[in-house]
């Protein structure tokens, strides 16, 4: 029988991989080399299971999985959203709940209702351009920043911006409110398309056996 190969996972940094290393751990899946928070490796093996993971910058989850220098990635809907890979999304990890919101001050609402020429600021300039474009008809002029969008309405860059909003706390605390929504998002498993047939058996069993799991 030939021998086994690696099936490799790409997982986002930060709170999305733990909580996916707890979930693998519940189905039998480990890792211990990967708890080890002050290592510097890139890389863990799981020799016995004939697994790898290694963790990336989310925005990277899908470009891995693209190109089958990973099978599988675990990562938020939003970044498998905004990159616009071609990979399968095969299952809702049913965390890391959030929704894509418009925000802004309760001004912008005048503005959204009458499909005013306004900016929205974003992380996420493809959602927004869909959003804006393709389902509400409205031209807008999107500005693509990197993180503190919330600040944006605030000092006058742009009318809403187009962000993550999880407990709604950065808004309130900004005078600012969800004007509307874009989407829900959570954690999802990707798989890309030639591992999906070329190990179908053993991605198969992952799914169901993460399937029993994921909404207990
Ligand atoms: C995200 C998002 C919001 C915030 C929402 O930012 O962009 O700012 O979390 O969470 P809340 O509704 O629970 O307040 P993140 O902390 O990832 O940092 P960023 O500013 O770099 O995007």
């Amino acid at each position: 029988m030939d021998e086994m190969r690696y099936l490799t996972f790409a997982l986002g940094k930060g709170r999305l991989a733990d909580k996916t290393l707890e979930m693998f751990e519940r189905i039998g899946i480990t890792c211990e080399e990967m708890k080890d928070k002050k290592t510097r490796r890139l890389i863990f093996v799981n020799e016995e299971l004939k697994l790898r993971f290694f963790l990336a910058k989310g925005p990277d989850v899908p470009t891995y999985v693209e190109y089958g220098a990973a099978d599988i990635g675990v990562v938020g809907k939003d970044t498998i959203l905004e990159e616009g890979r071609n990979i399968y999304e095969v299952l809702d990890l049913n965390f890391g709940k959030c929704r894509m919101c418009i925000c802004g001050p309760k001004s912008a609402e005048e503005l959204l209702r009458h499909h005013e020429l306004i900016r929205v600021a974003t992380k996420y300039p493809h959602i927004a351009k869909d959003y804006f474009y393709n389902k509400k008809h409205q031209t807008v002029e999107i500005i693509k920043l990197n993180g503190s969008i919330e600040l944006a309405p605030i000092v006058g860059l742009s009318e809403v911006i187009c962000d993550i909003v999880e407990t709604g706390s950065t808004l309130r605390e900004n005078g600012l409110f969800v004007l509307e929504e874009v989407c829900p998002l959570s954690a999802r498993m990707v798989v890309n398309q030639v591992s999906m047939k070329m190990e179908q058996e053993r991605i198969t069993k992952l799914i169901s056996d993460l399937k029993k799991i994921v909404n207990q």
